[in-house]
């Protein structure tokens, strides 16, 4: 086994910076709101990993099913020398990807990026260890703003997985899988996992557990800030929510003050106040259309070429190609 790398295109200071920049532009608008990545310290990755072990929330487990299923057919359609994923996290289902891709395919590389430096060299050491053969080379990276950092060379797939692009709003998916366009070949590959609209009464409970760790998560983007920016949020004082907004076809995450409250964000100079019931939008998870998704593919340009969905039409799996 070669020893993976890790690139750090993101240092800490490089993080702070860009949380300073988006908690001053947050946290001065109205109504509040916050970037999701920032759920994501070594903590946030840990309560992440958490969520998708639990009865209510059934994306993982459905795109692993998916998966299992259908990765010979990706296999056989692939024809990636490198596997670049974003927003890997753990990479636990990558690993099944990995499995196909190098029995019945030329894969030699695999690249996984994260904003996470804790997650992505846990899951860079544990894939190296697993597929002796393969390059594993990390990329701690920001996937919204650093797409030309990705390697270049061999015949690459960039994978998507776990429906992150849902937590993107619409004009930054646009504009994200545009850049995914001008970063790649005509004819390499995007591997997209994708959650489907299904009904309000399965989706809401995914993202408001009885357990309550959902809530944990989203709370956890004010220890982030209080951290980073020596900010005094008292995190139990925010009450989680998560809604279905029937116009948009996403879930929002919000955290709303339990009290009237003075924050100090000492790194900004920044005080923030909240009136009683004031709330904070920490993420949107939009839910998708199968035709949906082939179009914003054909806006970006990229032609579909499979689609796969789990029986009960949850979660989609595509495959597309630069045209
Ligand atoms: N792909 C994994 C993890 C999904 S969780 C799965 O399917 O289970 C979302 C992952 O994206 C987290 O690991 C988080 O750290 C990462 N992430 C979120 N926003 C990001 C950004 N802007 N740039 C890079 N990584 C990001
Ligand atoms: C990473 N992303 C796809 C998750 C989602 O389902 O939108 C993040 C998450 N938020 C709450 N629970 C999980």
């Amino acid at each position: 086994m070669t020893a993976p790398t890790v690139e750090i295109h993101l240092s800490d200071a490089d993080l702070t910076t860009a949380l300073r920049s988006d908690a001053t532009r947050g946290l001065t608008a109205d109504p509040k709101w916050l970037p999701p990545k920032w759920f994501y310290d070594a903590r946030g990755s840990e309560l992440f990993e958490r969520i998708t072990e639990l009865p209510e929330y059934y994306p993982t487990r459905t795109e692993r099913a998916l998966l299992e299923r259908v990765v010979g057919e990706i296999a056989r359609d692939a024809r990636a020398e490198v596997l670049v994923e974003l927003g890997a996290g753990s990479a636990a289902k990558t690993r099944l990807l990995l499995s196909a891709l190098t029995a019945d395919g030329p894969l030699k590389t695999y690249v996984p990026q994260d904003v996470s430096a804790t997650a992505l060299r846990e899951a860079a050491d544990r894939v190296a260890a697993e597929f002796p053969t393969l390059g594993v080379h990390g990329v701690v990276s920001d996937f919204t703003d650093t797409l030309q950092n990705l390697p270049r060379g061999g015949r690459r797939m960039i994978a998507f997985l776990g429906g992150t692009i849902g937590n993107l709003v619409p004009a930054e998916r646009a504009e994200f899988l545009a850049g995914i366009r001008d970063v790649l070949e005509p004819g390499e590959q995007l591997l997209i996992g994708a959650g489907l609209v299904i009904a309000p009464e399965i989706l809401v409970p995914a993202y408001d557990d009885a357990a309550g760790v959902t809530a944990e998560f989203n709370r956890n983007v004010l220890h982030v800030l209080n951290a980073r920016l020596d900010a005094d949020f008292e995190p139990e004082k925010f009450e989680h929510i998560a809604r279905w907004d029937t116009e948009h076809e996403w879930i929002e995450m919000r955290l709303a003050a339990t009290e009237d409250m003075a924050v100090r964000v000492r790194e900004l100079d920044l005080t923030v106040r909240f009136d009683r019931g004031e709330q904070i939008l920490t993420e949107i998870s939009a839910k998708f259309h199968v035709d949906g998704l082939r179009a914003e593919l054909a806006a970006a340009g990229f032609e579909t070429e499979r689609v796969w969905t789990d029986p009960d039409d949850r979660f989609a799996l595509v495959l597309a190609a630069r045209t």
